[in-house]
């Protein structure tokens, strides 16, 4: 892994939208993995300037939400494929048939998990992976216990993941959905890169977990330590926990900052 200690929410947006450009720029056909929630708010704001500014295009390109909520309502904000055209692809050249997420509301969701999957192989798979993480150290809506050679499925939201998502539901927890669409840890790992934000002391744990803790199902994100190219963008507060800091940023300095 790559691990970025980095001083503030618009230097790891600038960092990330790097890692994104340089995928884009030798292949604009580029197929971009979409996380939601509030961890890449500010790389999507980058991108969404730097396609204002002509220096990125994603017209050619095809992207696929990691997951989404089970029976939210058709128009709600958190609904997630509502959430990424609000937040980002509405805002650039993305063809709006080519933005696609897993149907929460599908009558037989197991049959909607198998399409999503042989949508994201049609595409040729994913060159480029937005994740945040959870403060139990989930990816997508891998949460702890789940195998690592899952494919997109069904899950159960944690009681603390549900509690981390009440904010987005006007901080009521008995209207946070209980069951999700994910695509599977499986499916996640053959993104080609991964480039993973989290920001804040919520985060700290997960992180310390992340970096240096044992691969274990327990914290669904030690997995991204088998990841050929999977990049680790924290703010101090979300590094905290970090026994090996001091060694991460003269790494960093040394070969990705000169
Ligand atoms: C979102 C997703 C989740 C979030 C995680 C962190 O599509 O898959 O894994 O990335 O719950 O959420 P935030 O960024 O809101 O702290």
């Amino acid at each position: 892994m790559k691990i970025a200690i980095l001083p503030d929410e618009t230097t790891i947006a600038a960092t990330a939208a790097d890692l994104v450009s340089e995928v884009f720029a030798a292949h604009p056909e580029a197929v971009f993995g979409l996380a939601t929630g509030s961890s890449p708010l500010a790389l999507y704001r980058e991108l969404i300037a730097r396609y204002q500014a002509g220096e990125i295009s994603f017209a050619q390109s095809t992207s696929f939400n990691l997951d989404e909520y089970v029976s939210i309502e058709a128009d709600h904000p958190q609904r997630y494929r509502n959430f990424i055209s609000d937040q980002f692809t509405s805002h650039v050249d993305f063809n709006p048939a080519a933005v696609h997420g897993p149907d929460g509301n599908a009558a037989d969701l197991e049959q909607e998990c198998a399409r999503y999957e042989a949508a994201i192989e049609r595409a040729g798979g994913i060159d480029v992976q937005i994740l945040g993480i959870g403060s139990d150290g989930h990816i997508a809506f891998n949460e702890p216990g789940e195998s690592f050679a899952s494919r997109t499925h069904v899950g159960v939201l944690t009681e603390q993941t549900r509690r981390d998502n009440a904010r987005f539901f006007d901080g009521q927890l008995d209207r946070v959905p209980t069951h999700c669409l994910t695509q599977g840890l499986g499916t996640i790992m053959e993104a080609r890169r991964i480039v993973l934000i989290a920001q804040g002391s919520g985060k700290a744990r997960a992180v310390k977990e992340l970096v240096e803790g044992a691969v274990s199902a327990k914290w669904p994100a030690t997995i991204l330590q088998m990841h050929p190219d999977a990049w680790i963008l924290i703010d101090e507060a979300a590094g905290a926990g970090l026994e090996l800091a001091d060694y991460y940023r003269e790494v960093w300095e040394k070969t990705h900052h000169a």
